[in-house]
């Protein structure tokens, strides 16, 4: 069935659209003083940015580059989202139907296989300690600029006084993400591999759909939309066109990464050294520096075929875990696990998976690796990923995919109905408690070989916290005064 139309002037503008952004800064706040805040609240809703101003803004930028302009638009686009904590401080206690929701990231990040401490039977991640306190919600600007972006920051933080007599929020902590600096890097993590080339397109929302880029029904991004899962309760009214962000603030040891890959070349016939340290990151991640995936290209870099978007996400696994075969791509690479794909689509298996798709937004923080730091092979600055994404379900989304895919070295092959393990996702797979990990199958010729990865993950998290993303009607109706 042809789901309704989306109210593109009621859902928040990064969720399905993203905002356009070479920086971003979150802005996490507690409320101090509920109904001030509520009054204040009021006059701060005309500048959340809506999906349609996304798309009018980004159809402007594409006039202007077909003219030849340089440079970006100035802008400031502006975001807002409550953690389960904020809702109740506003006395808001409708459920939202999301046991990880409801019970907040601090006290799920043990489950995630967050490292940290046990106290008097109490776990505490190694966080930093501003994720610690209690959030109740952020605000998120991105823009072409720090200056645009500060000065809308400057302009949100008077409106709610912040920092003066008469505020109804106090600032936790702000977290500022750029894009790395360079034409060449801008679009790369800190490990240096292309990304954003994999999002689901939405239904009702996105109009071209590229080769190997599933279509998913509105419902699996927005809450009160369909879905072709009748047995989730409805969410409360004022919750429909909301969504679930998941933050997450990852550290990348991009040093110590490299230095792994140099010590662990895959040694194959014709590959030197440092093609074969190459091979190996790309097995990791499933697709080579340039964002070229592995499964269509398993042996050498093809950066023509990356930069296509009719080719550089059609791929499927087709078949090779029912062969037991990691030739092309090791069934614990990072995109492997985090989206198999026909792993588990099938044929042969035909689990639908739309509910464990994310709308990944995140955007990249910190410096570039110094000499220094490459000389020692150590990390002196802190540097990684503000992790963001969406879904309407974070218990079916991010923590599904955390949990039991990425941390799971018996995934996908339990999947199957096999035995054995694939190992973890080199990227982001957690034991929980720490200890050994292994990853099976990254040499080509040789699928039987594990690897031990170091005992210190390279990512490392460092905090986060769940939120909703309500809709404008709501922030309207239900959040202002
Ligand atoms: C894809 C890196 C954290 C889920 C990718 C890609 C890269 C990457 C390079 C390939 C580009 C693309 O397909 O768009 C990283 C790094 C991370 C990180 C460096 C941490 C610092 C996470 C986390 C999750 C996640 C925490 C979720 C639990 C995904 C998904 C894809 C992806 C779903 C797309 C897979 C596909 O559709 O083929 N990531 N990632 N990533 N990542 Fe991550």
């Amino acid at each position: 069935s042809t789901p309704a139309p989306l109210d593109l002037n009621n859902i928040q503008g990064d969720i399905l659209a993203g905002l356009p952004k070479k920086t971003e800064t979150y802005f996490f706040f507690q409320v101090s003083d509920v109904n001030r805040f509520r009054g204040q609240f009021a006059k701060f809703v005309p500048s959340v940015t809506t999906t349609a101003q996304v798309v009018a803004g980004r159809q402007a930028i594409q006039e202007h580059k077909s003219q030849n302009k340089e440079g970006l638009i100035p802008m400031a686009a502006v975001a807002v989202a409550f953690s389960n904590a904020g809702l109740i401080k506003l006395g808001i206690t409708d459920d939202l139907n999301d046991a990880a929701f409801t019970e907040g990231q601090l006290k799920g990040a043990e489950n995630l296989g967050d490292p940290g401490k046990t106290t008097n039977g109490v776990f505490s991640p190694d966080w930093e300690p501003e994720f610690k306190k209690e959030i109740h919600g952020v605000i998120y600007v991105a823009g072409d600029s720090i200056l645009s972006v500060d000065k809308k920051l400057i302009e949100i933080k008077l409106l709610f006084g912040v920092g003066l007599p008469g505020h109804s929020i106090t600032e936790i902590t702000s977290i500022r993400g750029d894009v790395r600096p360079g034409k060449e890097n801008s679009a790369h993590e800190h490990f240096g591999f292309l990304d954003g080339i994999s999002n689901p397109a939405v239904e009702g929302f996105d109009k071209t759909t590229f080769p190997g880029q599933d279509a998913i029904a509105p419902g699996f991004m927005l809450l009160g939309h369909e879905t072709n899962n009748s047995s989730k309760p409805q969410p409360p009214s004022w919750a429909v066109d909301g969504s679930f962000l998941t933050f997450r603030y990852l550290f990348q040891l991009v040093p110590e990464f490299d230095d792994f890959l140099e010590q662990n070349p895959i040694i194959l016939p014709g590959l030197s050294r440092k093609e074969g340290s190459e091979l190996l990151g790309a097995r990791l991640v499933g697709r080579w520096k340039s964002g070229a995936p592995i499964d269509i290209t398993p042996l050498k870099d093809d950066p023509v075929l990356a930069a296509d978007p009719q080719r550089n996400n059609d791929f499927k696994f087709e078949n090779e875990l029912n062969n037991n075969d990691q030739s092309r791509c090791p069934f614990a690479a990072h995109v492997r696990k985090t989206y198999p794909r026909d792993d588990l689509e099938g044929p042969p298996r035909n689990f639908d998976i739309d509910n464990r798709r994310i709308m990944r937004r995140g955007i990249q923080f910190g410096p570039e690796v110094t000499l220094i730091e490459k000389a020692e092979k150590k990390t002196h600055h802190g540097r990684g990923l503000l992790f963001a994404c969406y879904s309407s379900s974070i218990v079916d989304g991010f923590q599904f995919i955390q949990q039991s895919w990425a941390n799971t070295p018996e995934f996908p092959l339990n999947a199957a109905g096999k035995s054995g393990q694939a190992g973890f996702d080199a990227i982001i797979g957690q034991k929980k408690g720490g200890g050994v990990r292994t990853v099976n199958g990254t040499n080509p010729s040789d699928p039987t070989t594990n690897i031990t990865l170091p005992n210190e993950t390279f990512v490392v998290p460092k905090g986060g916290e769940y939120f909703f993303v309500p809709s404008i009607a709501a922030l309207k109706t239900k959040f202002a005064a």
